[in-house]
């Protein structure tokens, strides 16, 4: 187990914004940053992190939590993963006390496909730099190719022996379980049940997820035999979503974010040798076409992909359509040409950094006008062909949701296919209508997040009248818990200590709810005033959770909220007395109904006599118990 000193020196050192900047772009919206959700595709920013209280609050998952519970929900780690996560970042040394040796097969499953395929990125890693046959055949191969010791060393790269159980043999033999060295597609099962290793005798490229981790392989062979493939490449498994993943994001994505531009490529090599001459910001799609999860990757990083095609054109074409699904995602598309023969490893090994740089200065287009001179040239002089094209090109720029952009473009198009401009804007509403028409059913059927609903003052009121008493006690004690509370003058005592000893006959019912009053309680009986923080680190996700989906609402996380909206501030603060007594004996009043409820379906199942007395008597001591909260409610606190 990590120690709590080392758990306390992490809480530290950790700055939320530092951590989530990490994987989502954020901006700086007053005194908290809005970026677009991780978790959710959404083309508004409704993902806000707040400094000041050290969470985050997606408004479109509805997820929210410290940094930690975003390490977590984001990449499926573990607490003491994130932990350790963590402490890397920011150079803390990590003290464990023994008494809890991880237990492999106690790990869950995706962690232990992401342990074995960490074992095996290592086991190829070593095999590369310190086997002979490493050595003389896949590491010679590399360095041929122009890759140095760093890039080596930072992709991880690796051989896997000419052998059928190099590895296999060797992972079973240091204990990994044959499940996941299945499930990971690193050993394929022969019909006697036997292992063997997918990779053999090729250089291995692992893929790491957007956070660093290696999630699966791709192992090009040496051979230059046209019947064996030239990849292998990991299956899909329950880590790996081929879709998902961009090759090489992990060690772009800083100097993406920085350079506000990605550099889209075809495949590893392009990647390792772009990133090895300086320019970092650089992934591949390997060999699939682009999709709309890895474009809405990139997009949270930056709004502008550079594609860098190779030289052989036959492709380019294919592609062209699948680049429209770019432009609908509001990013803008620019496409660089290599001369023919060349891809951009070729290119930037025979030209450097600045010939490199020079020739996608001089030679970038915007996707559309690329598109517009490619069509056109293939084309000729067929009029039915170039009717065809028009619409295809005002289809594309239809896709613009910026349309003052989309103009830019129409205007630059009629001059390339030689047509009159109103024809092409004409021909561009009519699609625009068609799309808005579309648009505006798909909305009617999507539900509004609650928050965004909440615009006045008596709708905050109903939401907060709605949401179950229960949480309204957990609310209060999060906000207003460790206030002085002032009973007319008289005695002045703590809310929560208060709140906690006034509730100490009621027995709450949601888990989460119950589990906070427990815990708070036990801070109280030690002597400690529980801040918000406590429950915000707290290593239950339940009780993470509960707690932030209490303070964070587009309210609390924004100050001036109120303000802004010319809203007088709600009462609660102000009649600080009625609100802790009305939360306390309204919940005390609900208990008391359902008392009542089950008190009255007992006595209709006709009991005996004697029971039916007891009963009785029960029944008219929790009414007069009920008509005291309400005439306490009716005339003290008036709500
Ligand atoms: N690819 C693949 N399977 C293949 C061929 C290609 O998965 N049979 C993917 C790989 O991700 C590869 C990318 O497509 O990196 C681009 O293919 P290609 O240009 O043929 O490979 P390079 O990596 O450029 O290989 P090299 O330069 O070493 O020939
Ligand atoms: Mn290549």
């Amino acid at each position: 187990m990590i120690t709590k000193s080392t758990i306390d020196r992490i809480m530290e050192a950790t700055d939320i914004v530092e951590v989530i900047g990490e994987f989502v772009q954020l901006k700086k919206r007053g005194a908290n940053y809005v970026g677009l959700s991780p978790f959710a595709n959404e083309r508004t920013p409704s993902f806000t992190v707040s400094p000041a209280k050290g969470i985050f609050k997606d408004f479109s998952s509805g997820k929210g939590g410290s940094a930690i519970t975003f390490l977590m929900e984001l990449e499926k780690f573990t607490y003491p993963e994130a932990l350790r996560w963590l402490a890397k970042k920011y150079g803390i040394e990590v003290e464990e006390t023994v008494e809890t040796i991880e237990n492999k097969e106690e790990e869950n499953r995706r962690e232990s496909l992401m342990i074995v395929t960490a074992y095996a990125a290592k086991f190829f890693h070593e095999s590369l730099l310190e086997t002979d046959e490493g050595k003389s055949i896949g590491l010679s191969y590399f360095k041929e190719r122009g890759f140095n010791n760093d890039t080596i060393r930072k992709f991880e790269l690796g051989y896997s022996p000419d052998q059928w159980e190099a590895f296999t043999g060797q992972a079973l033999k240091d204990g990994y379980q044959q499940e996941f060295l299945e499930e990971s597609g690193l050993s394929v099962k022969r019909d006697n049940g036997s292992l063997y290793d997918r990779y053999r005798g090729r250089v291995m490229f692992p893929i790491h997820s957007f956070t660093g981790r290696v999630i699966a392989f791709g192992g090009r062979t040496l051979k230059s035999d046209k019947n064996v493939p030239k990849y292998v490449n990991s299956p899909e498994s329950e880590i790996y979503h081929k879709s998902n993943v961009l090759y090489g994001l992990y060690f772009a994505k800083k100097a993406i974010r920085d350079e506000d531009n990605c550099f889209l490529v075809e495949g590893y090599a392009d990647v390792l040798s772009v990133h090895q001459a300086g320019i970092e910001n650089v992934v591949a799609s390997s060999g699939t076409s682009l999709t709309v999860e890895q474009i809405r990757l990139i997009g949270r990083f930056t709004k502008n992909i550079t594609i860098l095609y190779d030289g052989d054109a036959a492709g380019i074409k294919a592609s062209l359509r699948g680049l429209d699904m770019i432009l609908e995602e509001g990013l803008n598309v620019k496409v660089v040409l290599f001369p023919d023969g060349h891809d951009p490893d070729s290119y930037v090994r025979n030209f450097g950094t600045s010939g490199f740089k020079k020739h996608i200065e001089d030679n970038k287009k915007d996707f559309i006008l690329f598109k517009t001179d490619i069509l056109l040239k293939e084309a000729g002089n067929d009029p039915l062909k170039k009717a065809e094209i028009i619409r295809e090109i005002v289809e594309s720029v239809a896709k613009i949701p910026d349309s003052i952009k989309a103009s830019v473009f129409i205007k630059e198009c009629s001059h390339l296919l030689k047509i009159d401009e109103r024809a092409l804007l004409s021909e561009l509403n009519k699609m625009r209508l068609a799309k808005a028409k579309k648009d505006s059913q798909q909305q009617i059927s999507r539900p509004v997040p609650v928050e965004e609903t909440l615009l006045d003052e008596s709708t905050i009121k109903e939401a907060r009248e709605d949401a179950s008493q229960e949480r309204e006690i957990v609310r209060l004690l999060l906000l207003y818990g460790n206030r002085m509370i002032d009973w007319d003058g008289i005695a002045n005592t703590y809310v929560g200590p208060f709140m906690i000893a006034e509730l100490s006959d009621v027995e709450f019912e949601n888990p989460a709810c119950k589990k906070f009053v427990e815990l708070y309680r036990t801070e109280v009986e030690n002597g400690i005033l529980p801040e918000e923080q406590h429950f915000i680190h707290y290593p239950e996700k339940e009780i993470v959770d509960l707690t932030v989906t209490l303070i964070a609402t587009k309210y609390t996380l924004s100050e001036n909220w109120y303000e802004m909206h010319k809203i007088m501030v709600p009462d609660e603060q102000v009649n600080m007395k009625a609100t802790i007594l009305g939360a306390i004996f309204h919940l005390k009043k609900q208990k008391v109904g359902k008392i009542l409820e089950g008190l009255r379906s007992e006595l209709q199942k006709t009991p005996s006599e004697a029971d039916q007395e007891i009963l009785l008597n029960q029944y008219m001591h929790m009414k007069k118990v009920e008509k005291t909260i309400s005439d306490y409610l009716g005339s003290v606190i008036l709500k």
